[in-house]
């Protein structure tokens, strides 16, 4: 569990649990065109290897969800409820992702992130991640993904 900060001091960020999954079921689905379902929340929380964390009041407001597999993590969603962004948590909810990721024994960690997706861009720009390729017509809407790749320091 971490506090982030003074602007921020009644949000911790903790483990995911089960009571969490309709709270971020409903900011997933106002954060995406194509959302996750229930179980892609559920199966990360329960995976040995999984990372399932939120950013919380009395409610989430914020999530990363990813996995670390022998010496790689990876990150496979991230989302801000909308009235709480800019407000840096995004990038305090990444912070401690990747610290879970190197405690998890990662030394490497890959994303996955629309060609066209500034914000989150920007962020993971900030956070040393840099582009390592490109997915062509990844998502079904037909839109590029860039891999990003941050290697750790
Ligand atoms: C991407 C997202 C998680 C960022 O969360 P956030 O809490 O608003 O981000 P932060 O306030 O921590 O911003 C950190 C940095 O990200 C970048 N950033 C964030 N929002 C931005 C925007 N709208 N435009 C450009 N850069 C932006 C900036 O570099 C910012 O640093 P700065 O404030 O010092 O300039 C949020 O926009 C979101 O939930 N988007 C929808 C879901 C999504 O696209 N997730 C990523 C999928 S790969």
């Amino acid at each position: 569990m971490s506090d982030i900060g003074h602007n921020f001091h009644s949000i911790i960020i903790r483990d995911a649990v089960v009571q969490d999954i309709e709270t971020i079921l409903a900011i997933e689905r106002d954060s995406y065109v194509d959302p996750w379902g229930e179980e892609s929340f559920r199966y990360l929380m329960f995976q040995k290897n999984g990372i399932a964390i939120v950013a919380a009041q009395q409610f989430p407001i914020g999530y990363a969800f990813g996995r670390v597999t022998l010496d790689e993590g990876e990150l496979l969603n991230l989302a801000v409820s909308k009235p709480y962004r800019k407000r840096n948590l995004g990038r305090a909810i990444l912070n401690e992702f990747l610290n879970r990721c190197w405690k998890l024994g990662a030394n490497k960690v890959y994303l996955e992130v629309r060609v066209k997706n500034t914000a989150a861009i920007q962020l993971y720009r900030s956070a040393g991640f840099i582009i390592e390729g490109r997915r062509n017509k990844y998502y079904q809407d037909g839109e590029d993904a860039f891999i990003m790749k941050l290697i750790k320091q």
